[in-house]
């Protein structure tokens, strides 16, 4: 007999009860999810012709979490605590069966069962840090008391999903059963349980595993200093920290109470809003309101690429590490086999660092074939132009790509700033083009840009998302414009920078600023890491911008051991006095008298430069929405995501503010500055 509750279903199948949760999309533990749990179990508990209860999830997973939409709202009942209660106290034994992901309080869920079985493809984790949390219905308490403290540590401050057999190996998994058969696997776990008289273990009770770092907690002062540059800003790994020293150090109920604390400070504070925020922001950035979710999309069998360049070759890994194939187009065989030595040193040293198998790197240098003829792309779905920035050269490419590329191929340009319109003109069938802004290094950095123009279709757009998405990245979409979402912002906060250094700050003083802002560096260490030369030529320079005189004085960046900065062997950079000299010259010819910049006026000069931009691009449309925006700059440029994004930020702040501040600053902002449209109506 079948028993209906809000969010599952609890059957009996002889001594067995398996209660079936059924909350979409992802069986998010939301009230009824909680109510169904209690319910479920206070049923099976009573009957007395169960032996055991199996809890299962329906759809593509296991419960993903606590709901996110409902912090910051009033509790409702039941708790979280009393459905874990309702399981770990009971007096039957519970078995968690897990498929798809088992996450933060769904994971938490299955350590309050006595027992947990998982298909191969399953993953379990507790990635509350990255929503700028902490595992708060006993997952620090608990987790440590399976593995230890160590790699709790490792677990829950890196946020990792872990592979089922590795949970398997680390005893957070008891069994896995065949991929498909969840649950017949469950139930014959469920009886060898009931037949072996197997006992109602809890986690709580355990202790042995503490003993280790009880003993050592030096344990916990090294973790922190190994892992001080990632954490730097963030309060949530810190704080998960002291959970788990409290795992090893207090008793359970008492380890409890310290996660219960800390939990409630974190969920208030602007750091976990602007995680949650952020992470919902992403989702909604694949949605593209005028583009119908039935827009057919090209299926993407192989990948062309012109260009085996850093970029072009970055790009090819994304493909090759989904499996799917790629050819890498050059136009000299030394470039061609310069670019794949690349890709494969860069494949090397991953394998060097444990993440990747040797035959698995094998496998996707097997993907990617090179070649100098363009005739090669004619069998491709989708070709992505990767060359330098010259719209002459890249309209002579499409020219040639249109008589060779198949009908319905997709036909992409990786331009970061060039008129994609423009390109698309080239082509007689403008509406294969699209822009595909990958960021450097395009194999490790998440963000894309996808461009639509003019005449871009919902097909060829509705792709690029796609396939974005297939190879790990974040797509956003932008219109076009110099720049598109991301440059165009940067550029104007390149330009507030500039112009300080005129004023009388330094490039280090303003590179401090925003590096303790929380950005991973300023404008001028990126310039000299990006090369102060890209877009420089010696026969035109004319001395006439700092930059110019620095690559003339062959200070081209790191790469050259000097630019704004000076750089040692180990390439940590150093002010410099050459810099310092080559500024003050240009103050004293242009007859600018040094004056004192306050690190408030340098943080919002940038800043509010950007937001201002931000708001125009949302003015002209080329943005959708502000969290695109966010988006962007978090995925792209490093902006901290506990700081939300520029247009989070904003608000938080208040736009008017903002508007205000700018006006006050007047003519220091530029000649061309405009203040957009609606920051002035805010
Ligand atoms: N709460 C509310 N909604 C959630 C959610 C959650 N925990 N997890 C996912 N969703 C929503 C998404 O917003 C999305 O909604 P949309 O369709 O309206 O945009 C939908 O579910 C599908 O999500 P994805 O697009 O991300 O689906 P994927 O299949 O790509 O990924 C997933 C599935 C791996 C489960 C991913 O959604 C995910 O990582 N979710 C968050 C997991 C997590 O962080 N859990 C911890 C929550 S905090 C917590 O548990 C606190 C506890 O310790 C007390």
């Amino acid at each position: 007999m079948n028993t209906t509750l809000p969010a599952a279903i609890l059957s009996i199948e002889g001594d067995i009860a398996i209660l079936a949760i059924n909350h979409p999309p992802v069986n998010a533990l939301s009230q009824v999810v909680r109510e169904s749990l209690v319910k479920g179990m206070t049923q099976a508990q009573a009957n007395p012709a169960v032996r055991a209860i199996v809890l299962i999830c329906e759809g593509r997973t296991f419960l993903a979490g606590a709901d996110i939409t409902e912090f910051g709202k009033p509790p409702q009942s039941p708790s979280l605590f009393e459905a874990q209660d309702a399981i770990e106290l009971g007096n039957k034994p519970v078995i968690a069966a897990i498929h798809g992901t088992s996450l933060g309080g769904g994971f938490e869920v299955a350590l309050c069962c006595h027992y947990r079985v998982a298909v191969p493809s399953a993953k379990c984790g507790l990635p509350e840090v990255h929503l700028g949390l902490l595992p708060g219905a006993g997952g620090t308490q608990r987790l440590p008391r399976i593995v230890g403290a160590a790699k709790a540590l490792d677990m829950i401050t890196g946020g990792l999903h872990v592979k089922a057999a590795e949970c398997l190996a680390m005893g957070l998994l008891d069994e896995l059963v065949p991929e498909g058969q969840l649950r017949e696997g469950a139930l014959a776990f469920a009886r060898k349980v009931i037949d072996e008289k197997r006992p109602l273990r809890k986690v709580r009770d355990l202790d042995g595993k503490m003993l280790g770092a009880r003993a050592h907690p030096e344990l916990f002062v090294e973790f922190r200093k190994a892992n001080a540059r990632k954490f730097r800003g963030f309060l949530a790994p810190e704080y998960n920290i002291r959970c788990i020293e409290a795992a090893v150090n207090l008793p359970f109920t008492e380890g409890m109470q310290t996660e219960r604390k800390l939990f409630l400070e974190l969920v208030s504070g602007p750091q976990s809003i602007a995680q949650r925020y952020a992470f919902f922001a992403e989702r909604q950035a694949a949605k593209i309101p005028d583009l119908p979710t039935d827009t057919p999309v090209v299926k993407v069998a192989k990948v062309g690429i012109i260009g085996a360049g850093t970029m072009g070759g970055g790009i090819a890994m994304n493909f090759a590490n989904v499996g799917i194939p790629v050819v890498l187009i050059e136009t000299a065989q030394d470039a061609l086999d310069r670019g794949l030595a690349v890709v494969r040193r860069n494949y090397e040293n991953t394998v060097k660092r444990g993440r990747l198998s040797k035959d698995a790197m094998e496998n996707r240098l097997a993907l990617l074939t090179g070649s100098l003829n363009m005739q090669s792309l004619s069998d491709c779905d989708l070709v992505i132009e990767a060359v330098f920035e010259d719209m002459a050269v890249k309209k002579t490419i499409f020219a040639q790509l249109d008589a060779i590329a198949k009908p319905g191929a997709v036909l992409a340009t990786n331009t970061s700033a060039l008129d994609v319109n423009e390109i698309a003109s080239a082509v007689k069938r403008p509406e294969a083009v699209v822009g595909m802004h990958f960021f450097s290094p395009a194999n490790v950095m998440k963000l894309l840009e996808v461009v639509r123009g003019a005449k871009t279709s919902n097909t060829a757009l509705a792709t690029a998302m796609d396939i974005g998405k297939k190879i790990g990245k974040v797509a956003v979409m932008s219109g076009v414009c110099p720049g598109f979402i991301g440059n165009r912002i940067l550029r104007a906060r390149g330009l507030q920078a500039q112009a300080m250094l005129m004023e009388g700050c330094m490039p280090w003083d303003i590179d401090r600023v925003l590096y303790e802002f929380g950005m991973p560096m300023g404008p001028f260490a990126m310039s000299d890491l990006a090369g102060l030369d890209l877009g420089w030529s010696a026969a035109t320079s004319q001395s006439s911008t700092i930059r110019e005189v620095l690559c003339e004085k062959g200070r081209r960046g790191q790469k050259t051991g000097a630019g704004y900065y000076d750089y040692d062997e180990a390439r940590n950079a150093h002010p410099s006095e050459v810099t310092q000299g080559i500024i003050t010259e240009f103050m004293q010819r242009s007859g600018q008298v040094r004056r004192d910049i306050s690190d408030t006026e340098i943080l919002e000069r940038c800043l509010f430069a950007m937001v201002n931009e931000a708001c125009k691009i949302l003015d002209e449309g080329i943005a959708i929405r502000a969290s695109d925006i966010d988006v962007v700059w978090i995925n792209g440029y490093g902006w901290p995501v506990y700081r939300g994004g520029p247009m989070h930020y904003a608000d938080s702040i208040g736009r008017r503010v903002i508007a205000d501040k700018l006006k006050a600053y007047g003519t220091l902002m530029g000649a061309d500055f405009h203040i957009s449209p609606s920051l002035e109506k805010s």
